[in-house]
């Protein structure tokens, strides 16, 4: 399965800041925002991925992230020219997906939840190696006038899908995170755009929809999936990962850690990407990390 990260956009909403920098490279408590989506699609175990940013950020993100072989992916880079929408990504990314499944994620969408890995590698499954379909996540929000809003039968067949409804049929946003087979771009490309002149994902989603085989996976209670989209859901954002590191000692959507865990990487590059970093708490994190890990094998 071959993997996209769309972090484009103009970032409006959070001007002043995003205006000099990209609002997927600003820090959600100690790393980051990019981090985040691109560690789900590592413990999707998706290593060939290709990043989309806009042609201003582009070196930015080749700073931080390199061609990512340290972290044992494949990274590539394209550029969205004007955010067209989020089925643009697939237009842009034919060549990369090559005709494979795919698995999109938005680059500020956090997700943290328990038993993710096997819930991604469950959908992963459910496409099956030929692909068929494509499977979304559902939230729940209180809020879901401002998100794409899906409902699904007792079997998780999606029924019915709209993008920011101004009266919503049920409370399950879709997330950011999307799975599909090989037509992906095939279908995008036959997406006429919105009202706000963009190819949306969700009218993709319905594509899949009317032809039976999208299928929409519950998120659950008890998970995380976080809002980056205001000054105050950024910072809580952070405030969330900050609690959550501190109380257990953890790290959230640490690449070296989910590198070495999805066996990507073994223990001693690991110990070395901590070490260059050593100076601070990350790089100390991540050489124990190293370390532990050895001494349980
Ligand atoms: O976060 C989940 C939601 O994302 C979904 O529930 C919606 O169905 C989906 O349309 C999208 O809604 P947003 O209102 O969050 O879309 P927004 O235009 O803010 O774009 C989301 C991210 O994708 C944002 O970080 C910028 C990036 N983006 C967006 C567009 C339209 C691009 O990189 N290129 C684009 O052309």
């Amino acid at each position: 399965m071959k993997g996209i990260v769309l972090a484009g956009g103009t970032g409006t909403r959070l001007h002043p800041i995003t205006r000099g920098v990209s609002k997927q490279l600003l820090p959600v408590f100690d790393k980051p925002m990019i981090y985040y989506p691109l560690s789900t699609l590592m413990l999707a175990g998706v290593r060939e991925i290709l990043v989309i940013t806009t042609p201003e950020d582009a070196p930015s993100f080749h700073r931080l992230l390199a061609d990512g072989s340290e972290l044992g992916l494949d990274l590539t880079y394209a550029t969205q020219a004007e955010p067209n929408g989020i089925a643009e990504a697939f237009l842009i990314g034919e060549d990369h997906i090559a005709g494979e499944n795919v698995a999109l994620v938005l680059g500020d969408n956090i997700f943290h939840g328990p038993r993710f890995s096997g819930m991604l590698r469950d959908a992963r499954d459910g496409l099956g190696p030929d692909g068929d379909g494509c499977v979304l996540f559902g939230y729940p929000v209180k809020d879901p006038q401002r998100y794409g809003v899906g409902e699904a039968d007792d079997q998780g067949r999606l029924i019915s899908i709209e993008e920011k409804p101004e009266k919503p049929r049920s409370d399950r946003a879709i997330t950011g995170l999307y799975l599909y087979d090989g037509q992906a771009a095939e279908l995008a490309k036959q997406l006429r755009p919105s009202a706000r002149g963009e190819l949306e994902i969700t009218d993709l989603n319905r594509t899949y929809m009317e032809q039976g085989r999208a299928r929409l996976v519950d998120l659950g209670r008890g998970f995380a999936w976080l809002d980056t989209g205001t000054h105050e859901s950024l910072i809580e954002a952070g405030h969330y990962v900050q609690v959550l590191e501190n109380r257990q000692g953890i790290r959230i959507a640490c690449l070296e850690e989910v590198a070495l865990r999805m066996g990507f990487i073994d223990a001693d590059a690991c110990y070395a990407l901590g070490e260059k970093q050593a100076r601070n708490g990350y790089g100390q994190y991540v050489m124990n990390v190293a370390k532990s890990f050895s001494a349980t094998r």
